[in-house]
């Protein structure tokens, strides 16, 4: 699968790693004016090194939530267009401002995923993409209720963290739960476990469903 503009495979320590072009933002190694999207660190960037179907081309325009201190949604920052990212814990959202600094395209907001109309007026519609990582109870729920800002042919890429959802059940179950909930606003279009970089996650790629 290709990767978007903007993002490329390039040598860190001998071997091929993804990166993007952009002020580094936790230590990551650069190469000129590359710097290594570290997929161990970002659901996102397993998905692109597992080849998953993301639909992603560059220039996008995004509304990210759970951003946390920005690791991922600076390297999105780096190759798509206007980034809107949510997180509701005021700690990592200072850290994020940081980063936003250098990225005019970032807009930080900290704000609850679950409660879109606190946003509706500063986020756009007809997005692109909506990148989700909130490991937190209801990821399901999350996705629908922001469906409104996604353009009929956008796009959801999401992170589900089974032990978010139950941590006593086998993940397998919690993701098929999560999976028939989710169905109920957007067709899934293609789904991977992302073991390989991060325990007990399912990858999801899918399209909101005519409301
Ligand atoms: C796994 S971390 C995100 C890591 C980040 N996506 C990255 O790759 O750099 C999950 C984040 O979601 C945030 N979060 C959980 N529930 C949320 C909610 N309802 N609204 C906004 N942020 C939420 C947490 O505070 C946490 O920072």
């Amino acid at each position: 699968m290709s990767l978007p503009d903007g993002v490329e495979r390039r040598s860190f320590d001998d071997r091929q790693r993804l990166a993007t072009r952009g002020d580094p933002v936790y230590g990551e190694p650069t190469d000129g004016p590359w710097r290594l999207w570290d997929a161990g660190r970002s659901k996102l960037g397993a998905m692109l090194e597992l080849g998953l179907d993301t639909g992603l081309s560059g220039g996008e325009s995004v509304l990210y939530l759970g951003a946390a201190s920005g690791t991922t949604v600076s390297h999105v920052a780096d190759f798509a267009g206007p980034t809107y990212a949510v997180e509701f814990a005021p700690r990592p959202t200072r850290d994020l401002v940081d980063v936003a600094a250098a990225r005019p395209t970032l807009f930080p907001l900290l704000k609850d995923a679950r409660r879109p109309e606190t946003y509706a007026h500063v986020v756009e519609s007809g997005l692109d993409v909506l990148v989700q990582d909130v490991a937190t109870r209801g990821q399901a729920r999350v996705a629908a209720r922001n469906r409104t800002f996604l353009d009929p042919d956008g796009r959801l890429l999401a992170a589900i963290k089974a032990r978010s959802e139950d941590v006593t059940r086998d993940p397998s179950a919690v993701f098929e739960d999560v999976l028939d909930d989710l169905r109920g606003s957007y067709e899934v279009l293609e789904t991977a476990r992302l073991d390989r970089y991060h325990d007990d996650h399912l990858a999801v790629v899918a399209r909101p469903r005519e409301e």
